[in-house]
């Protein structure tokens, strides 16, 4: 135990999420900025995919090609190295956001100031409340005229579920916008559009009576900003680290990304407080992180999509020990030994091979086909890493074969594909209808396209009306067997062979709920993995 102790107290694993456009490109690159991984600042806006393109998918591959690249931006910060993990930005991607989120260990939220809490802000929330991850919040855009500032927390607290504290306060907003004062460090940050807010900028307050408050915002703004930190100071007090840790208080930061202001605090406080790679739980036990065998699991597969070169990368999150180079590893579901020859890391600078990797870091392993998303790779030992779960798709459709002379290929592409995490797939219980559920309807072209390209199999799809799936199960073999046989028109088998209800609608669902009372539906797959 503990060999590796330095390595992991080194390490923060996260991820910045947010609505599209509330600003999680722009803090990306500030953030980079910071890290003295320039080079890379660029390539981040290229990879965000634009909100024009919606309909060319090809598009949105090219540029998904662009997000290998910064996949995992890594950089050095006061000696801290950071693992930012991105997601992408584009909804119908989402269910790739909720996998990369099990691999890290806490996140950044970015919102929009004008906007408030948008639909896809309390999905992620969502899912981050399933794991206790910790969040920070980051509420950009104060150069807009935004919401009121009290009426913005209270409705994010109320709406994500989560309670806030406040570690900067803002003065205005819009043109108004003066600045923020740090009420954990006692300084005043006056803004300027583009600054670099370096410490320099920032002035000493620690005594609000203080004149200099006055001089620097006038007396009207001096006075609201007394009132202000009055009430919060009343209100919250210092930070609660370890209810922040526990994913039960969020500290809120005000800012602007575009003009790198209030960002600086931000990075600060979070190597301050942001937890360090944690233990986590798996099919038999928790696996601390410091123990000296390496374990791992695959949280999410990219595909190249050039037929030229149908390599897969397979993202490995290193849970405890030392991943090393070419040296075997078990890859549990499979029950065999596998080595890698060529595992890169993403260090914000180059792309390079790796001889070691420790916990908290993600390690890309070229794959052939032999990983699935929440495989886990161990020095031996038998189980699976728990809590990367599927979720219910969305939109679902029935793949119509149009070849059939290419059924086997059409097959072993479905496969495939949803193995990558791009799509689930269902078969029709009793039947062999192949039902498709994805998060979004750009998926179903991608999936699509990449059938008749890479595997020469041609489908079409046809509508079917459902609107979620429920992983079912009961302590009752027989009352599980009976609803199935009953329902058999609205039950599918997932790929592991589980068995889901098909609802049509909200109404429905609930209905079955209430006249089933012996059946449990679940909204996740996760419920399986617990049991293997
Ligand atoms: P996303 O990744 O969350 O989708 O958002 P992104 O950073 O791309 O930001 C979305 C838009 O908001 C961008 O403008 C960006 O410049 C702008 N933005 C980001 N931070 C701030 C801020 O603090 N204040 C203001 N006023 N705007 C901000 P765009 O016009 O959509 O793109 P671009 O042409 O600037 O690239």
């Amino acid at each position: 135990m503990m060999k590796y102790i330095n390595e992991i107290n080194k390490r923060r694993t996260f991820a910045i999420i947010s609505h599209p456009d509330a600003g999680k490109t722009t803090l990306t690159e500030k953030f980079l900025l910071f890290g003295g991984a320039i080079q890379i600042a660029g390539a981040v806006k290229s990879n965000k995919i634009k909100k024009h393109a919606t309909s060319d998918f090809m598009e949105i591959e090219r540029q998904r090609g662009i997000s290998v690249a910064t996949s995992v931006m890594s950089f050095e910060y006061k000696g801290i190295l950071v693992n930012l993990l991105d997601t992408p930005g584009h909804k119908d991607f989402a269910e790739d956001t909720y996998r990369t989120l099990t691999a890290v260990d806490s996140v950044i939220l970015v919102i929009d100031s004008v906007n408030g809490v948008e639909a896809q802000t309390r999905r992620l929330m969502e899912v981050c409340r399933m794991r206790d991850t910790p969040v920070i919040v980051f509420i950009n855009k104060m150069d807009r005229d935004g919401k009121n500032r009290f009426d913005l927390l209270e409705e994010i607290e109320k709406e994500l579920k989560i309670s806030l504290h406040p570690m900067t306060w803002p003065i205005n907003s819009g043109k108004d916008f003066k600045g923020v004062y740090n009420l954990h460090d006692k300084n005043l940050l006056l803004f300027t559009a583009n600054t670099k807010a370096s410490d320099d900028d920032s002035i000493q307050i620690t005594d609000l009576k203080n004149k200099m408050l006055d001089n620097k915002l006038g007396e009207k703004d001096a006075g609201a900003l007394r009132e202000d930190v009055e009430l919060i100071d009343g209100v919250y007090g210092e930070l609660n680290v370890d209810e922040y840790l526990a994913g039960k208080i969020a500290p809120v930061f005000f800012g602007s990304a575009i003009n790198n202001f209030g960002v600086k605090e931000m990075l600060d406080t979070f190597i301050r407080i942001a937890p360090i790679p944690r233990s986590r739980e798996t099919s038999i036990r928790k696996v601390d992180v410091n123990e000296d065998r390496f374990s791992g699991f695959i949280f999410k597969i990219h595909a190249n999509l050039d037929p030229k070169h149908r390599d897969r990368i397979a993202f490995l999150r290193v849970c405890s020990g030392k991943f090393e180079r070419n040296k075997y590893f078990h890859h549990v579901r499979l029950d065999k030994d596998v080595r890698f020859s060529n595992p890169y890391t993403f260090m914000a600078r180059d792309k390079d091979v790796i001889e070691e990797a420790y916990p908290g870091d993600v390690v890309g392993l070229f794959d052939t086909g032999n990983f699935k998303i929440g495989d886990t790779l161990t020095e031996g030992e038998e189980f699976f890493f728990t809590g990367i779960p599927s979720f219910s798709p969305e939109i679902f459709k029935e793949v119509v074969n149009k070849d059939p002379m290419k059924t086997k290929q059409l097959e072993k592409g479905l496969l495939q594909l949803t193995d990558e995490g791009v799509a689930q797939l269902f078969t029709q219980y009793g039947g062999n209808k192949k039902i498709i559920g994805c998060v979004g309807e750009l998926q179903f072209e991608v999936i699509q396209y990449r059938l008749l390209h890479e595997y020469g199999a041609s489908v079409q799809f046809n509508t079917v009306p459902f609107y979620k799936a429920c992983w079912i199960t009961s302590n009752d073999p027989k009352k599980l067997e009976e609803f199935t046989r009953f329902k058999s028109s609205n039950i599918a088998i997932d790929k592991d062979g589980y068995t889901v209800y098909l609802a049509q609608s909200e109404w429905f669902l609930n209905t079955e709920r209430t006249n089933n009372p012996d059946i449990q539906f679940h909204f996740t797959s996760e419920i399986h993995k617990e049991a293997v």
